[in-house]
């Protein structure tokens, strides 16, 4: 061999050393998104599949947080939202989580600004209106005071 050879050898070597070396990594990454996808059916994702997809929202958006782990309010951040299907149909209830002040004027929301000081009900005009409708119908269907 001469010298030129071995270059060629030692260069071809190098590639065919890369080019496994790439394959095994891409397979890596598959690997990988194979077991993201396994997540996705694993224990956690069933817990949380056991919600109605409205109460899953709900969780998500952190409605809890004010409206009491059982929707049935908090003394001082908000009020029960069992007594939503009292006052709004489904879009008017849509509307109102897109834009809560809008509705300000009503006397029944000057007392909530009394009881619930210095908490504002957020606006949820970012979420999908899909998304509005399947809360709205999960809170219009809430059954008891
Ligand atoms: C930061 C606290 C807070 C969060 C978070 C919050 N709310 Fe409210 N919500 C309130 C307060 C306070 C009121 C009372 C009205 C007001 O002050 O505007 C209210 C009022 C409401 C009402 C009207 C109740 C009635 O009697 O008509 C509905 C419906 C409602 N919220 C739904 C939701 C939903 C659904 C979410 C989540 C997507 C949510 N809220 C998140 C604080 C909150």
């Amino acid at each position: 061999m001469t010298n030129a050879q071995k270059w060629v050898t030692v260069v071809l070597a190098a590639f065919i050393f890369l080019f496994i070396l790439s394959d095994i990594l891409k397979e890596d990454t598959i690997i990988r998104h194979d077991d993201f996808q396994n997540y996705g059916t694993g224990e956690f994702n069933e817990e949380r599949s056991q919600d109605a997809p409205g109460l899953a929202l709900i969780k998500q958006n952190g409605c809890l947080a004010c409206h009491g782990q059982d929707l049935r309010g908090n003394p001082n951040l908000g009020p029960s939202l069992y007594n939503a299907k009292k006052h709004w149909n489904r879009d008017k209830l849509i509307n109102y989580l897109r834009s809560p002040l809008d509705y300000s004027r009503d006397p029944r929301f000057a007392e909530y600004k009394n009881q619930f000081r210095n908490i504002i009900m957020p606006s949820y005009e970012n979420l999908d209106v899909k998304d509005l409708g399947t809360i709205s119908d999960y809170l219009l269907g809430l059954q008891g005071e």
